[in-house]
């Protein structure tokens, strides 16, 4: 299977976030803690070096929570700060407040020694597409956040949201691009839905998920679908086409609406708490 991706943009994105990276004291980096490093591209970490760096295992809801800690475990040991957040329900928001200004101890000491005072923690976001960025945004500033222009008569300034404790964060995330040399990297994007579906072949990717669930989360199908979990990958999506009802006229199985059904089922959490990528 050869998955396609479009840089469009791509280009244009790297050199707009280059300009905003000067403006800000923190990277706060969206990944998918479903895939946490194949939802990464590391080019940030050149771009962002000498800046303060939070990760942010987006989506910790839909993901195992023994691999959520283990991957937490791994990126602390890399030294970023890590926060588990499910941006949808604000689980994990209080956190981040107080691991920002962890994170930034240092640029407050040393703006504090030259007598500068209540000079505001600048952060932006950062993702690829679909890891929540906006979802994430919408959550951690909340109600409470006022927008801050620049001055007026200044039409192309940076909007700035004002969060409490001193931090202003960036409204406009900067969009990371996937990293796609490698073909893994594709299906695992493709598995969480990051991926546009109608580039893909959803059938032969159901296949591998079942394979992969088989593996990995044995007993999560049966729960699920009520189905054995005995049998080869094509003949569990026919034992799951038959328990659903996805036929065609004459009887026929229908392949595709039953992949659908279980990518349905798989992105929302309905077969569980389920990670992709393991700390090896
Ligand atoms: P982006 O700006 O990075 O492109 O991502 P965006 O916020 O648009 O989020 C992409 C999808 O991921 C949205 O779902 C959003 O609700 C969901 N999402 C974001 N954060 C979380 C999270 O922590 N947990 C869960 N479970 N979902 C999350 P959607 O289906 O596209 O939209 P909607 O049906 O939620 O409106």
């Amino acid at each position: 299977m050869n998955v396609q991706w479009y840089p469009g943009h791509m280009t244009k994105a790297k050199r707009q976030m280059q300009e905003d990276i000067k403006l800000i004291d923190l990277i706060i980096e969206l990944v998918d803690a479903r895939v946490p490093l194949s939802s990464r591209n590391p080019d940030i970490d050149e771009l962002g070096k000498n800046k303060s760096r939070l990760i942010l295992l987006n989506k910790a809801d839909l993901a195992d929570e023994r691999q959520n800690e283990a991957w937490k475990a791994f990126f602390q040991e890399k030294g970023f700060f890590v926060v588990k957040v499910d941006s949808r329900s604000g689980s994990g928001m209080k956190a981040i407040q107080n691991v920002i200004q962890e994170a930034c101890r240092e640029k407050i000491e040393r703006d504090r020694r030259r007598g500068i005072r209540n000079r505001p923690i600048r952060a932006m976001v950062v993702g690829i597409p679909n890891v929540g960025k906006s979802t994430f945004i919408n959550t951690f500033a909340g109600k409470a956040c006022a927008k801050t222009g620049n001055k007026p008569g200044v039409t192309k300034g940076k909007q700035w949201i004002r969060l409490n404790k001193g931090v202003e964060l960036l409204d406009t995330p900067g969009i990371l691009w996937p990293k796609f040399e490698d073909q893994e990297v594709g299906i695992r994007l493709a598995f969480v839905g990051s991926i546009k579906d109608d580039i893909l072949n959803m059938e032969e990717l159901s296949l591998k998920l079942i394979g992969f669930l088989k593996e990995k989360y044995s007993g999560a199908l049966l729960e699920r679908y009520g189905i054995r979990e005995g049998g080869t990958d094509i003949e569990i999506l026919e034992e799951i086409a038959r328990a659903r009802g996805c036929l065609k006229k004459g009887d026929e199985l229908d392949y595709a609406k039953t992949a659908g059904i279980i990518f349905d089922d798989f992105r929302s959490g309905r077969i569980g708490r389920i990670t992709i990528e393991w700390v090896s």
